[in-house]
């Protein structure tokens, strides 16, 4: 049996789990040994992580049993939930519970679990300020997780509850790149006003999970957020200018203009969206980007993240005149 203790990490596959296999695999001296879990262990994605040295543990966050296997044996677990996959907050809930529930089980010594702040402790969902989505949410993937750290407190588990930000990533993989307007000219639609969205590069946050791992005793119990930068939609679109080598100026429409551009999900984002900003000072303040470069020294500024991957945003070639 090895002494080397393990870390169980859910959503191994994607960008917050990802980031934190790969940081703890690089880590001088491997320290700890990792569990990567997926549900699809012959994918590209866990078959890489197997080849820097993860154990691969298939389980679902649907079927509780699978997830005591999971965390059998492990140390620490990472727990992640990903909201966007079913958009049920119930779904989100019940994941988090089986997580929760295994951990405890199977005498888990520290968890980290990422979560988002329950917006209805700042505002009722009574459709005042934002339209009351999904049975009595205001921000579903924020509301369910918020609401699920009582399902890792009331076990009385040995946790950390991280508190991420705005991934820059969304901007390439998820429909959030600038657009070409009807004039060929670019834009990027933030709709905040002049208000700061703190953000971070993905891979970033698994980094900062790492590091709480190391700090072990010391993280527990504490509640952490995280930024890499707190920007305006301004700011942003600047940086883009740059990084393209051509002007992008920053849309600033209404939450409720940018929820009837009625994509899936258009709604929830527009309510996301609504919530930093007229929160933007709390939202901002538990999101220190010092604090995180405290726990991070390589921490990504936004016009680093664009230096490495400005070439992958899906933006349409300028028309040729
Ligand atoms: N994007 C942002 O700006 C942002 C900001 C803050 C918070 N978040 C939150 O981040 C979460 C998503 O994290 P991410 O960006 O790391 O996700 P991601 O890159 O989309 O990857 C999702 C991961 O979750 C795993 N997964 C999903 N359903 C599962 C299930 N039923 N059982 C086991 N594993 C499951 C997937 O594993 P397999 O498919 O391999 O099984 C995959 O590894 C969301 O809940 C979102 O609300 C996002």
């Amino acid at each position: 049996m090895s002494l080397v203790p393990l870390i169980t990490v859910f959503g191994a596959t994607g960008a917050q789990g990802g980031g934190l296999a790969r940081a703890l695999l690089q880590l001088a001296g491997r320290p700890f040994r990792v569990r990567a879990v997926t549900r699809r262990p012959g994918c590209a994605a866990a078959q890489a992580l197997a080849a820097q040295g993860a154990e691969l543990c298939a389980a679902d966050l649907d079927e509780p049993c699978t997830l005591e296997r999971a965390m059998q044996g492990a140390y620490g677990a990472f727990c992640v939930t990903n909201s966007w996959e079913h958009r049920s907050p119930e779904r989100e809930l019940r994941q988090a519970e089986h997580l929760a529930e295994a951990a405890r089980r199977c005498g888990v010594r520290h968890v980290i679990w990422s979560t988002l702040e329950d917006t209805r402790r700042f505002v009722e969902p009574d459709g005042r300020l934002m339209p009351v989505l999904r049975g009595g949410c205001n921000v579903p993937h924020h509301d369910a997780k918020g609401q699920a750290d009582q399902a890792f407190i009331g076990r009385g588990l040995p946790l950390t509850r991280l508190l991420t930000s705005f991934h820059f990533d969304k901007l390439i993989h998820f429909g959030m790149q600038p657009r070409r307007g009807v004039d060929g000219r670019l834009g990027f639609v933030l709709p905040m006003g002049e208000a700061p969205l703190p953000a971070i590069a993905a891979g970033d946050i698994g980094a900062c999970a790492a590091a709480l791992f190391r700090q072990g005793e010391a993280a527990i119990g504490r509640r952490v957020g995280i930024a890499g930068e707190h920007l305006t939609g301004a700011q942003i679109a600047g940086a883009l200018s740059k990084a393209l080598g051509e002007p992008v100026r920053h849309v600033a429409m209404d939450p409720a203009d940018y929820a009837r551009l009625g994509f899936e999900g258009a709604d929830e984002l527009a309510n996301m969206f609504r919530f930093k900003q007229v929160f933007n000072d709390d939202y901002c303040a538990l999101r220190d980007v010092a604090a995180t470069r405290a726990l991070h020294p390589a921490l990504m500024r936004f016009e680093n993240f664009l230096a490495r991957h400005a070439a992958q945003l899906p933006i349409a070639p300028r028309a040729v005149a």
